[in-house]
């Protein structure tokens, strides 16, 4: 009857070692719980383990089958949990240092330049060929640069509040890039040959073909001597290059109050049927080369205005201008 309890108590206790042991390595959570838990339960020495192995002896011969195999049941599941316990902790590491050099690295999505600036980028190329180098001037202007200067009289329509963005009665978004004419010859004396590429600001209803912002691109070329003819000149060389050899240009009587005479340019292309407005063009205006300073007896001068965005466009075959404005990468990525 005694050996009987002995052996039911001895599994019974085996069972308690079994769930404590499991119970305190499941919840170790640290290298320190980990290790005080395999010492507890199977250090070598005094290990609650080794203690249960003992007992084995103090039992019934009849008994020691059965415990026997039930202790090694309990030891295995214990070896299998401090296992356990040490994978996680050694995961979490990884985890926490968040470097693991031999995975691959996630690749930084390249982007690339703008359609627009690639056209100005593209401008300043071809006209610093011929001779052409950048000025800037400032996005914020006054109504002399944009208007008084470039000869506009303070009772032109031109000037109408409905058709600028003033920001004071005589300070405005520039309406035009023709101001950077008047800052490079107040700057410089003759001969000049320079564009200005920038932004230009008019309060125009947003549609496919207009915005209340676009970009220009501004030429003029001050010398002795110059006509015309210069100006046909470089304007067909300019698209040639830019829209390819079978490009045609053309020139229609217009009027600008800073220049005289004064044209719009046309450009035809691929053999299609349609002319295309570029822009303005014309022979610097003599009260224009006064205003600056510059003697019209001495020098003459051709300037143009063109739109870049019209160029762009017409290049990519792009039909509607707010595409170049919305940034999304479906559209800009094509280019
Ligand atoms: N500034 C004019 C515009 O915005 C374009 C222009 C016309 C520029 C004639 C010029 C020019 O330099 O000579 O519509």
């Amino acid at each position: 009857m005694s050996s009987q309890d002995t052996l039911e108590s001895a599994l019974g206790d085996l069972e308690r070692l079994e769930s404590e042991g499991l119970a305190a390595l499941g919840a170790a959570d640290s290298p320190e719980a980990v290790e005080a838990a395999r010492i507890e339960y199977l250090g070598q020495k005094s290990g609650r383990l080794k203690a249960a192995q003992e007992r084995l002896r103090t039992l019934e011969p009849s008994g020691k089958r059965a415990y026997g195999q039930r202790f090694n049941g309990v030891k295995q599941a214990l070896e299998a949990a401090l296992e356990e316990a040490r994978t996680r902790l050694e995961r979490r590491a990884v985890a926490a240092d968040a470097l693991d050099v031999t995975l691959p690295g996630s690749r930084p999505r390249l982007g690339h330049r703008h359609p627009l600036t690639q056209t100005a980028d593209e401008l300043i190329d071809l006209f610093g060929r011929f001779g052409f180098s950048v000025a800037r001037g400032p996005e914020v202007e006054d109504t002399r640069h944009n208007f008084d200067a470039l000869n506009i009289p303070p009772v032109h329509p031109a000037r109408d509040p409905l058709d600028n963005f003033y920001l004071s009665e005589s300070t405005m978004l520039r309406s035009q890039t023709s101001t950077v004419q008047i800052r490079v010859m107040e700057a410089q004396p003759p001969p000049v040959r320079v564009i200005a590429i920038g932004r230009v600001y008019r309060p125009d209803t947003v549609d496919a073909t207009h915005s209340f912002m676009f970009h220009q691109v501004e030429g003029l070329m001050v010398d002795r001597g110059v006509t015309m003819a210069d100006l046909k000149t470089v304007l067909r060389l300019f698209a040639r290059s830019y829209l390819g050899q079978d490009v045609k240009i053309r020139f229609r009587p217009s009027f600008f109050p800073f220049t005289e005479p004064s044209v719009e340019v046309d450009m035809l292309w691929h053999g299609g049927d349609r002319w295309v407005e570029m822009g303005g063009a014309g022979m610097v205006d003599p009260n224009v080369l006064r205003a600056v300073g510059y003697d019209p007896e001495e020098v003459t001068g051709f300037a143009f205005g063109l739109g870049i965005e019209r160029l762009c466009m017409r290049r990519h075959g792009i039909d509607d201008i707010r595409l170049l404005y919305q940034g999304d990468v479906r559209f800009l990525e094509q280019f």
